[in-house]
């Protein structure tokens, strides 16, 4: 009996092992030489698995990006760098292929949105269609500049105060959390019928900002875990997440809150299509996940500026002289967005806080299901997820001489060829560029130009500098060196 039961098993595991590397083998030769992507060129590791982009993405980690870059030298300016993906990189064609809803149909890639935590709702909006439904009412709310324009500064001048508070008080301010908590104040009050007043909580949500910080280098893991161990995992990661207190208070604010009216319609239409053991809180859920889109790449912009400005005093000065003049010279238009705009130094800051802070390292796929992409003799079938990573244009120093330097001198004047307004894309283009762009602009001018308006506060860097600000790890949201304890700074009178 036991024999044959031991001869049984034996025969099963065998049975097993041979199905799996006969699946392998198959797996391998398809995506080699059958797949519909099959002849453009790229690393074979990068060609037959997706583990090649986990290894870089959680071990390296973050790296992928770079590793990328290194793999175009190699092979040329198409290639693919996941068995299902091609990533181009060339510059100018970036604004053929990040077209306006009405140019072309286009859908995100579902396998991007894996280990987010926000799949259900990615699984709605990935299409065109399904997209639009929220984004039209989105831009069209966040397009009312008259409304918003008071709110926004309201964030901006609380901001300032918060900073005032603690002068000379000899406490130091992670000043990354502080941007958060304003960038986090700002994205409520133009979602939601009531502020948030994150930046009132006396240690700018420490707590809050380091766990969704460790999350967020957690999610190359549950991306690429297999799809039957994902559905298990990830929701009794939610489950765990809902206990961590300042995750649970997070939630409840979100939920507590009422949508915008304009918001209000469209949410409902959305949880419609959802599934029906989705619905429950879907609402507090896109509030959520406006938060987390909204908060990160501007809240690091101004984070580079206010950091590089402390490094150079005579940068410095030229924008504080700047805004004194203004200041004394037009005191009724200090509030206005686009009197503001005119300021060229001021202006020329914000650009390189955005070249530098708000580059997406991670590519961003597309998918068109209509077309296909003709480029350079190759054509890219319809329904291939198709990439481009800005971060590498942002650092092109054929367009910006040493890309690694906060210049705002290099947006005065000279751009001959336009080019480095071409290259500028810190938030994407076309049907799915950010859609809270203008209220983004908005805050930047706001915050550096309360900040540094006269009697505004001193701010002297604590055993911070460049390295805690620049960009290494592309994550969603890209990250400075992860052993950095941030930008520390004091507060001083004048
Ligand atoms: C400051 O904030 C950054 C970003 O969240 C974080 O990585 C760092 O650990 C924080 N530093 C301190 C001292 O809390």
């Amino acid at each position: 009996m036991t024999l044959v039961l031991g001869y049984t098993l034996a025969t099963a595991w065998l049975a097993l092992c041979a199905w799996s590397i006969g699946y392998t083998v198959w797996l391998v030769v398809y995506r080699l030489w059958f797949h519909p992507i099959a002849k453009f060129p790229g690393s074979f590791w990068a060609r037959t698995t997706f583990w090649y982009e986990f290894y870089y993405e959680w071990i390296k980690p973050g790296k992928y990006y770079a590793r990328i870059k290194e793999m175009h030298e190699q092979y040329g300016p198409i290639i693919r760098v996941t068995p299902d993906e091609i990533h181009i990189s060339d510059p100018l064609f970036y604004h053929e292929l990040f077209v306006p809803f009405n140019v072309r149909r286009t859908n995100a890639y579902t396998r991007y949105a894996q280990g987010t935590g926000f799949e259900d709702i990615f699984a709605i909006i990935h299409t065109h269609e399904g997209h639009k439904v929220i984004r039209d009412p989105v831009e069209k709310l966040y397009g009312k500049i008259a409304t918003h324009e008071p709110l926004v500064l309201g964030c901006t001048k609380n901001f300032r105060a918060r900073l005032d508070q603690e002068r000379d008080t000899g406490k130091l301010i992670n000043l990354s959390h502080a941007c958060l908590s304003l960038a986090i104040d700002v994205a409520t009050t133009v979602t939601f019928q009531a502020p948030s007043n994150y930046l009132e909580e006396p240690t700018f949500n420490e707590n809050l900002f380091n766990i969704q910080k460790s999350g967020l280098m957690h999610v190359p893991l549950f991306a690429h875990l297999p799809t039957p161990l994902r559905m298990i995992v990830v929701p009794a990661i939610q489950v765990l997440a809902s206990r961590i207190p300042e995750l649970k208070e997070w939630d409840e604010k979100t939920r507590r809150q009422t949508f915008r009216t304009e918001l209000q319609e469209p949410t409902m239409k959305l949880q419609g299509r959802a599934s029906i053991w989705k619905r429950a809180n879907f609402a507090s859920r896109i509030g959520q996940l406006i938060q987390q889109n909204g908060i990160f790449h501007v809240s690091h912009t101004i984070e580079t500026i206010i950091t590089q400005l402390a490094m150079d005093k005579s940068q410095l000065q030229k924008l504080q002289d700047e805004l004194a003049q203004f200041w004394a010279e037009k005191p009724d238009k200090v509030t206005s967005w686009y009197a503001l705009r005119e300021l060229p130094y001021l202006t020329a800051c914000i650009h390189e806080g955005l070249r530098l802070g708000a580059g997406s390292m991670k590519r961003s796929p597309r998918e068109y299901p209509d077309d296909e992409i003709h480029y350079q003799g190759w054509v890219i079938p319809k329904g291939t997820p198709f990439s481009m990573t800005t971060y590498y244009m942002h650092m092109d120093p054929t367009v910006f001489p040493n890309p690694d330097t906060f210049n705002p001198d290099r947006w005065l004047g000279a751009d001959p060829n336009g080019l480095m307004h071409k290259y500028l894309l810190p938030f994407g283009k076309g049907s799915r560029a950010c859609a809270g762009q203008n209220i983004a602009w908005m805050q930047m001018y706001f915050a550096i130009s309360q900040v540094y308006q006269p009697g505004g506060p001193a701010i002297e860097l604590f055993e911070s500098d460049e390295s805690d600000i620049r960009l290494a790890h592309g994550y969603v949201f890209p990250q400075p060196r992860l052993d950095s304890p941030g930008v520390r700074i004091y507060v001083h009178d004048p």
